[in-house]
């Protein structure tokens, strides 16, 4: 069974976290899973709990900007960008410092580093107690829907993990921008709507074509995979139960006033249900409700196309 820590245990957490354990806790996109990033033991664990199929680079955690320029080397760009957003739902790839103590799993012993603020106050204080960088995947066996409360860390690796640090329900709901490169590139889309990123830069950004990326999980074409299969763009409930946006009949809706933050922060939450109420209404299937393609909307049209496509 996994401990149960709350927010004025903070230091039991982190505690464990400098033993090498594995501590769930929430930030403000997705729960992750984190382990000492310095510690190779630690770090492999993560992938063996998860079932990940390959060693991919983690993002590492840091609770302060004077942590992150120990581990990495900052582009112009990336720097305006980590004014503007951090602490917050971004991701920056990074190369990473000469002598940086992480250790070669981490970083698939590429030589650049993803790295991240977050937010969420609890995960400040966690990474500031920890006094180490902390890798984190989100909290989920490999391949399922990620986390965004305590209770769904505990439905996917309950037996699995040391301790859930609970913070209750994640705000924003996805996870993380990546941006990397110099010109800076979009390697995923996340909680940063691409919009803002432009406007902070004052110039267009491109998606970087998918070979740039390792392959990673969060890059597969079947992720997030809920249990029934799933259509997307569909206006109007049918037979099947029906995942809405924006008024009109519908089992379960993502935002009924139509507001995209909202929507992300339900989308994996609803996910689950929809798939307890495809399961139960034996259709094994539902269907969602078109989602306009612009700030972020991108990063949830991008999750549900994971989610709906066909398994591997
Ligand atoms: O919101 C988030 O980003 C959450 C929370 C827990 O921080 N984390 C998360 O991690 O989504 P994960 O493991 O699901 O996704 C990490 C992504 C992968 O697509 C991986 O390829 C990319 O980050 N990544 C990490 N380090 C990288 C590197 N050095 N170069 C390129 N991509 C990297
Ligand atoms: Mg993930």
């Amino acid at each position: 069974m996994a401990r149960a820590i709350n927010r004025h245990q903070v230091e039991d957490a982190a505690a464990l976290l400098r033993a090498g354990e594995l501590v769930a806790f929430p930030t403000e996109t997705v729960y992750g899973l984190g382990a000492d990033a310095t510690n190779d033991k630690a770090v492999a664990a993560i992938f063996a709990t998860k079932n990940r199929p390959t060693f991919n680079p983690l993002i590492v955690h840091v609770a302060d900007m004077e942590a992150a320029e120990a581990l990495v080397t900052f582009t112009p760009e990336a720097r305006h960008l980590a004014q503007a957003f951090w602490p917050g739902p971004m991701t920056l790839v990074l190369p990473k410092r000469e002598g940086a103590p992480l250790c070669d799993l981490v970083t698939a012993s590429l030589d650049t580093v993803g790295i991240r603020l977050p937010a969420h106050p609890l995960a400040q204080e966690l990474l500031r107690k920890a006094g180490r960088p902390i890798a984190a995947p989100s909290a989920n066996p490999s391949g399922k829907i990620s986390p965004t409360t305590a209770a769904h860390v505990r439905a996917g690796l309950e037996n699995r993990i040391a301790a859930v640090l609970d913070g209750g329900a994640c705000t924003v709901g996805l996870e993380s921008t990546i941006f990397g490169g110099d010109p800076i590139t979009l390697l995923r889309p996340g909680g940063i709507p691409l919009e803002a990123a432009e406007k902070a830069l004052g110039r267009g950004i491109r998606s970087a074509k998918a070979t740039a990326l390792p392959t990673a999980p969060g890059q597969l074409a079947s992720h997030y995979a809920p249990e029934a299969s799933i259509t997307l763009d569909v206006q109007t409930r049918g037979d099947a139960p029906h995942l809405g946006f924006g008024p009109g009949e519908a089992d379960l809706n993502l935002s009924e006033r139509g507001d995209l933050v909202e929507a992300a922060a339900n989308l994996f939450a609803m996910l689950r249900d929809m798939d307890a109420l495809a399961a139960a209404a034996e259709t094994r299937k539902f269907t969602v409700a078109p989602i306009p393609d612009s700030g972020l909307g991108h990063a949830i049209r991008d999750r549900l196309q994971r989610a709906a496509a066909p398994r591997p």
